[in-house]
């Protein structure tokens, strides 16, 4: 952990987190040289046009440039018709379609993968921008192609106010603190809440690191659902022991603490809860980008044991575990995943972003049946052997 990073200008991970993550903007030249020609322009737009993929198109009129407009995905060739001056297109989720890509994840090895959210890329021509605004979320913008000239502003929260009116939230201004012109391979880690105006000096491609927290409110819904399928949970509580009232409207201290307590003490030890919070965790934010693959079964992957091919994890997949009691609690997409006890220490490797080789020490029925599961449902996928 206390080594240098060129990804961090060579400060330490550490100093990294204790100074700058959450608090304040980092700017790092040639931060991650490996990104540039991993996508063209021509690449973003084609992709903009596949079945699945998230995609926004932003457009700013000729005639007044502060009247935005925003179409979602899906998007057709005539939308790139007749294009003003002013446009970006954005495309989520960039790392579940190129390994190269997803790979980069691996520049940022001090934030766990639950963190992750995805890698979009914005394609804009000179002038293009998604106007003055800030995000709840922390971003690493990485220059791809072509400069963009960056400007940061104020701290935001939720009370700040946007222009009335506009598709997106953008604010009417920014009190600018840094002035700088992105060049391929550039980095600059913006933390939430920090507003930022990103405009294209030329045909120019930004890949945004996303990272994501959950909020209480769906932390909360994703708890109340798993609840909702234990039916003992339907059953009236037994009164407490009652004492006479002359108050017959109140429900009085000792009555009111019953119930919250009664509430309170299941939520701390039901079993769901730790469930809701880590099948939520384990979820996609683009389930359909996990794929559809060939189904395989294990009499399949014996044949292969030792011929070079290698297991990883599905770019699209979320694969995250638990360590409890000593032993590992897998989750991925949603899901608990259960497997063969000889299995779970090369799983926790391939968890935490590991190759795999597929060796002989894979060769039991037991653990073949476990990857042969894992294949068929798309957490993990088989790298063939490299030339
Ligand atoms: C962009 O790439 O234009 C926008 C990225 C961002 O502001 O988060
Ligand atoms: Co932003």
């Amino acid at each position: 952990m206390s080594q240098s990073l060129a990804v961090l200008g060579g400060i330490t991970a550490e100093q990294f987190l204790n100074e700058y993550w959450q608090k304040k903007p980092l700017l790092v030249r040639n931060a991650m040289p490996e990104i540039i020609g991993l996508l063209e322009p021509e690449d973003v737009q084609e992709l903009a046009l596949e079945e699945d993929v998230t995609a926004r198109l932003i457009r700013q009129k000729n005639k007044n440039p502060n009247e935005w407009h925003v179409k979602s995905s899906p998007l057709t060739k005539g939308d790139f018709q007749k294009l003003p001056n002013l446009w970006t297109l954005l495309v989520q989720a960039v790392d579940h379609y190129s390994f190269d890509i997803s790979e980069l994840w691996k520049k940022f090895p001090f934030i766990p993968q639950w963190r992750r959210d995805d890698i979009m890329v914005s394609y804009a021509p000179k002038g293009g921008s998604v106007g003055k605004h800030f995000d709840f979320y922390d971003v690493f913008l990485v220059q791809g192609h072509g400069h963009r000239r960056w400007q940061l502003g104020q701290m935001c929260d939720e009370s700040t106010q946007f222009i009335p009116d506009q598709p997106l939230k953008l604010l009417p201004e920014m009190d600018i603190q840094f002035d700088e012109v992105l060049a391929p391979g550039d980095l600059l880690y913006v933390p939430p809440g920090l507003s930022h105006y990103g405009v294209a000096e030329d045909d120019c491609l930004t890949f945004s690191f996303g990272f994501r927290m959950p909020n209480l409110s769906e932390m909360i819904d994703q708890v109340s659902d798993k609840f909702a399928e234990n039916t003992l949970l339907k059953n009236p509580l037994a009164d407490i022991a009652r004492q006479q009232t002359a108050h017959l409207g109140e429900i009085n201290e000792v009555e009111f603490s019953y119930l919250k307590t009664q509430l309170l003490d299941y939520l701390t030890k039901a079993p769901e809860f730790d469930a809701a919070i880590m099948a939520y965790m384990s979820e996609s934010s683009y389930p359909n980008n996990i794929p559809e693959p060939e189904e395989v079964e294990a009499s399949d992957l014996s044949e292969i044991i030792g011929t070079g091919y290698e297991l990883i994890l599905e770019p699209a997949s979320r694969l995250l575990y638990r360590m409890q009691n000593g032993s590992f609690d897998f989750w991925a997409n949603g899901e608990n995943v259960c497997i063969s006890k000889p299995f779970a220490a090369q799983l926790k490797r391939i968890a935490d972003g590991e190759n795999i080789a597929l060796d002989e020490s894979f060769n039991d029925d037991a653990v073949l049946e476990d990857i042969a599961m894992l294949l068929n449902n798309a957490v993990v996928m088989l790298l063939p052997p490299q030339e």
